[in-house]
């Protein structure tokens, strides 16, 4: 379609127009709305979150869910998990489901995927995030972002920039140096809008420079706008605006919020006010509206272009008459099909000593399943990105089901999260207060792991106390039974209650005291297998080095208990790797080593661009599992490295020298002799390979270039397992 013949378009419309319905096109009418213009056959734009899914339906101005019986959906894997697997196509496929989702729940833009970088372990949010490598990250945020977009429905990538941290997330004021901002925090971004051709952005809630990153004149004019030429739509995080003029001056399109008092946005009446008296320009919202205009007619929900050359008018307001807009579709078998894809990819085998995995046939007959991660739904928790899942398999019902009724598989619950939760408690009315506060709090409480910094939270003594007793008790049952069984396997880890919005960690250390159980366990169960699920690492220092087999999972969906029992059986052989470096403890973290988490109103990004493996490297610090890990129950043999500058790639063979089919992730690292950081992934490709036979691999690098000197290409199988290296001859 001709960009131009749309401008023409957008201009017409725009003419026709008075200022208030202009207005009206700029500011949230309803929590996920704004307003059309009927008369001009200008629909509203409707938005949802993602990113695991279409978020389910609410009053249009309360925060209460209407309660429909038709607003299930697939639940999709989180994004660390899409992360995980390393795969451009798996990232495209979600992407691709999410879309057709939010289309077939008659959505416009879906506000995913949520792309910042992951600053910190603690983050409440790391969970809807990939990664804490800009180029992964990028990569595999522009292939989603084609998925998305596939179905007349934009994406929206969240939250522009930095926005790391939910500690005093409405207020933080982003130090940084620009350098890190560009090379660190901004690629993901820049490759989101140029690579992916993305149709949205989110403004994040923190300051940057100190100003609102939703009204920011640095971030959206000069960076979005000027310098990477984005011609989409910027959104506001709802309650991300502070200020009309800014507002109005800045390159912000739509400004959203959390509270019912529409007319009264900053950019609602108070900008109509402004534009009357002469103190803001027309010329600022007919720039806004013409792009929401152009958003519109991108996504086919305008009488296009064409239909009005060729003089075929008068279609059904809202609906093309020239290209049909697609219809999107929901809960789909398909659906769910790469839901399981993705989830059996993602899962990470960090740990596997003695080759305990995968279970052969007689460790299968009497199973224990041990922790209250086998059983628990999380689709239903976390934030914004909370999900109404059609279904979620649980890991005990995964092997379960998988196994059927020639095996024997018992439950021991053996901890248990808190008497109460406090998010469940809150939960109606959690977004409508999200703006209180500074909008986000830091918890206070380590080992117990029970106590939040928000003191509406904390759970009083005696149920901390009756906790304790409980856990106790559930802890001995535990025990006492994981001496009767063939295998034992332990499924723990994080929930949303950690895992969540407007919330980070206090620390790594396993909540609802895990660690103590795990150790029980291995004392009378060396072979104890341990499943971790969480949405962001966790510290296992208490008993790693007596653990043989540790298996990671993520929040991976609602098909996530039949792809974690695919793995464990080994029908699915493990293929993910991790996305982002599991320190030791946090401390080991460049955000907490170097830098400030949260300093009242201001967050010192003094660590750079040294963050993550970034840091790790330059510092040599072991973390527990490192960026890029993840094993195979077959054995990848490299050789033969090349270089091929005419296509800008790196070459090897990589043969399976193992027993099992599977797949490699082949990761590109590059070295520069005198640079600030030690190496810096610049390329990956993910292989299949079957059992005895070799498959040669092509990884490309956009930046390679002949005329570098003194750089090396490492090839390898995680950050710091490489297992070639050339150093081109000048
Ligand atoms: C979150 C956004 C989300 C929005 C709408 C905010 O609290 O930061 O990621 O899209 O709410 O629910």
């Amino acid at each position: 379609m001709n960009h131009k013949i749309w401008c023409r378009r957008a201009d017409e419309l725009l003419q026709k127009m008075t200022l208030e319905e202009k207005i009206g096109m700029i500011h949230g009418a309803q929590l996920f709305q704004t307003a059309g213009v009927e008369r001009l056959g200008i629909p509203p734009l409707k938005m949802s979150d993602g990113p695991m899914g279409v978020r389910q339906e609410f009053e249009a101005a309360s925060w209460k869910s209407v309660g429909y019986s038709d607003d299930y959906v697939t639940y999709l894997p989180c994004n660390s998990a899409i992360a995980s697997t390393w795969n451009r196509k798996i990232a495209y496929d979600i992407g691709s489901v999410l879309g057709e989702e939010a289309r077939g729940r008659g959505k416009d833009i879906i506000l995913a995927p949520g792309i910042n970088i992951k600053r910190s372990p603690l983050c409440g949010r790391s969970f809807e995030y990939f990664s804490e490598d800009p180029y992964l990250a990028g990569e595999l945020a522009a292939a989603y972002i084609h998925g998305v977009q596939l179905w007349d429905v934009a994406a929206c990538v969240k939250h522009f920039a930095a926005n790391n941290q939910e500690t005093e997330r409405l207020w933080v004021d982003v130090d940084i140096d620009e350098e890190a901002l560009r090379q660190i925090y901004f690629p993901a971004f820049y490759d989101a809008v140029k690579k992916g051709g993305v149709y949205a952005v989110m403004g994040a809630y923190n300051r940057v420079y100190g100003e609102h990153c939703c009204q920011s004149e640095f971030l959206l004019n000069q960076v979005l706008r000027k310098e990477w030429g984005f011609d989409g739509v910027i959104v506001s995080d709802w309650g991300g605006v502070h200020d009309t003029e800014a507002a109005a001056n800045s390159q912000l399109d739509i400004e959203m919020s959390v509270t019912d008092d529409f007319d009264d946005y900053f950019m609602a009446r108070p900008l109509l006010e402004k534009i009357k008296s002469g103190e803001v320009s027309e010329d600022t919202v007919n720039q806004k509206v013409k792009r929401i205009l152009l958003l519109m007619l991108r996504l086919h929900m305008l009488e296009d272009a064409e239909t009005m050359d060729s003089g075929k008018t008068g279609s059904r307001a809202g609906i093309p008459a020239g290209r049909q807009r697609k219809s999107g579709s929901y809960n789909t078998p398909e659906h769910r099909h790469k839901a399981l894809e993705a989830a059996r990819e993602s899962i990470v085998l960090l740990k596997n000593k003695k080759r305990q995995l995968p279970l052969k046939p007689k460790q299968q007959r009497r199973i224990l399943l041990i922790g209250e991660n086998a059983q628990q739904q999380h689709a239903n928790g976390g934030g914004s990105a909370e999900i109404k899942a059609l279904y979620e398999i649980s890991p005990l019902m995964g092997l379960k089901s998988r196994l059927g009724g020639n095996a024997e598989i018992a439950f021991a619950q053996g901890y248990c999260g808190k008497a109460e939760n406090p998010q469940e408690q809150q939960k109606t009315n959690w977004q409508e207060k999200s703006l209180e506060n500074g909008g986000g709090t830091q918890q206070k409480s380590t080992q117990a792991g029970t106590v939040h910094a928000d003191a509406a939270a904390q759970e009083p003594e005696s149920q901390e106390q009756e906790s304790t007793e409980k856990r106790r008790k559930l802890r001995e049952q535990a025990v006492r039974l994981a001496t009767s069984y063939d295998t034992v396997i332990f499924v723990g880890g994080l929930d949303h209650t950690y895992d969540c919005e407007g919330n980070d960690r206090a620390d790594m250390v396993l909540p609802y005291e895990q660690d103590l159980l795990i150790q029980q366990l291995l004392a009378v169960r060396s072979d104890l297998i341990i499943v971790m699920l969480a949405g962001s690492p966790v510290q296992m220092q208490a008993w790693i080095d007596k653990a043989d087999t540790v298996v990671w999972s993520w929040y991976a969906g609602m098909e996530g208990g039949n792809a974690l029992a695919d793995v464990l059986l080994g029908k699915v052989n493990p293929s993910g790797k991790l996305p982002e470096s599991f320190y030791k403890t946090h401390t080991d973290c460049s955000a907490h080593a170097v830098g400030t988490f949260a300093d009242e109103k201001t967050v010192s990004y003094r660590e750079g661009c040294e963050v993550g493996y970034r840091y790790l490297d330059n510092h040599q610090i072991e973390p527990e599992f490192c960026f890029g890990h993840g094993l195979s129950y077959t054995d990848f043999a490299y050789s033969d490295a090349r270089l091929d500058f005419e296509k800008k790639q790196v070459l090897c063979t990589l043969e399976n020298t193992g027993d099992y089919d599977g797949s490699e992730v082949v990761q590109v690292y590059v070295r520069k002799k005198g640079a600030k950081l030690f190496q810096e992934l610049k390329g990956f490709a993910k292989v299949f390979v079957k059992a005895q036979e070799k498959a040669e691999v092509s990884v490309s690098l956009e930046e390679m270039q002949r005329e570098d000197a003194d750089v090396a290409y490492c090839i390898g199988s995680s950050s710091r397992d490489i297992r070639l290296m050339i150093i081109p001859d000048r």
